[in-house]
């Protein structure tokens, strides 16, 4: 756990709720976990070297983010945040030593925002406009549904973002898990499971109050995983594109005036 003085005025985290997490599949560490129908496969931290493979992946598996149509350069030098921020996680499950799957995610999203704007502000920026440069339609659509809303959130004295309707929930930090994927040939086996639950596992001991997560709503998106899972849908949004995005939460520990959601 990292040395977050804010963290250690904080209550130690209680349990996790019920759900599949802690029930389902003993908390993988870093050895190797066999799943129901036996291959072996591993879950580990993120390496430099991972990055082709999780890059290529995400532009295939996610096409249609922002920062991933931003090209590969850009892509990269984004994910390589998730190994430098003390706040941030990025896991890698591998079979027979060959990555089939990644995970990242935030588990403090004020903070790691600090830290990518302090540490890689400027090489982002320039690889950012070098991606414009060679995406003048995609230059355009940032000039038009997003260049303001970046400079809202990035400047100094910005107010904070308007959070997806949804129930009241106990204070604290909320985990994002932005995105987790597994090759189409090394689905089913639970990977997914093993590499979602070593991130909530990871928020819980970080103290944070509930792990959150966007998926596509209806049919393209993961929502029916996720509440099958024991998520809580609590909202949709919209991206500045039109895409129609659902919100899901996994709580972490009760507080609050609402008590357990
Ligand atoms: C979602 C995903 C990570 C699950 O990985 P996985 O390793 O196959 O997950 P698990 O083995 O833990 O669970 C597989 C089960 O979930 C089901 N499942 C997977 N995706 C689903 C979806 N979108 N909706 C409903 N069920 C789904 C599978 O059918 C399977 O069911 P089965 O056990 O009855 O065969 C994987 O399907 C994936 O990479 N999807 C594309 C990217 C994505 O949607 N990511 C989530 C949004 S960030």
């Amino acid at each position: 756990m990292e040395a977050d003085p804010r963290l250690a005025a904080q209550p130690s985290p209680v349990r996790l709720p019920p759900g599949p997490y802690p029930a389902r599949i003993p908390l993988p560490a870093t050895g190797e976990v066999r799943s129901a129908a036996d291959p072996v496969f591993r879950i580990r931290s993120m390496d430099p070297e991972d990055l082709p493979f999780v890059v290529t992946e995400h532009r295939r598996i996610f096409p249609d983010g922002f920062f991933a149509r931003l090209g590969p350069a850009f892509l990269t030098a984004y994910t390589r945040t998730y190994m430098t921020g003390p706040h941030a996680r990025g896991y890698v499950a591998e079979v027979n030593r060959q990555p089939v799957g990644f995970l990242v995610g935030v588990l403090d999203p004020a903070e790691h925002r600090r830290h990518v704007l302090q540490a890689h502000g400027r090489g982002l920026l320039l690889r950012a406009l070098g991606g414009l440069a060679l995406r003048p339609l995609l230059a355009l659509r940032f000039l038009r549904t997003r260049l303001g809303r970046y400079a809202r959130k990035l400047l100094p004295g910005r107010r904070p973002a308007a959070q997806p309707s949804g129930p009241p929930g106990p204070s604290g930090v909320t985990a994002v898990l932005a995105h987790v994927a597994v090759l189409e040939r090394a689905r089913s086996r639970g990977i997914g499971d093993a590499l979602i639950q070593r991130f909530v596992g990871d928020a819980a001991a970080h103290g944070c109050v509930r792990v959150s997560l966007v998926t596509v709503a209806g049919p393209g998106g993961a929502g029916p995983y996720y509440e099958s899972r024991g998520w809580i849908p609590v909202g949709q949004s919209r991206t500045p594109d039109g895409l129609r995005l659902a919100t899901y939460d996994f709580p972490l520990r009760d507080g609050g005036p609402g008590g357990p959601r």
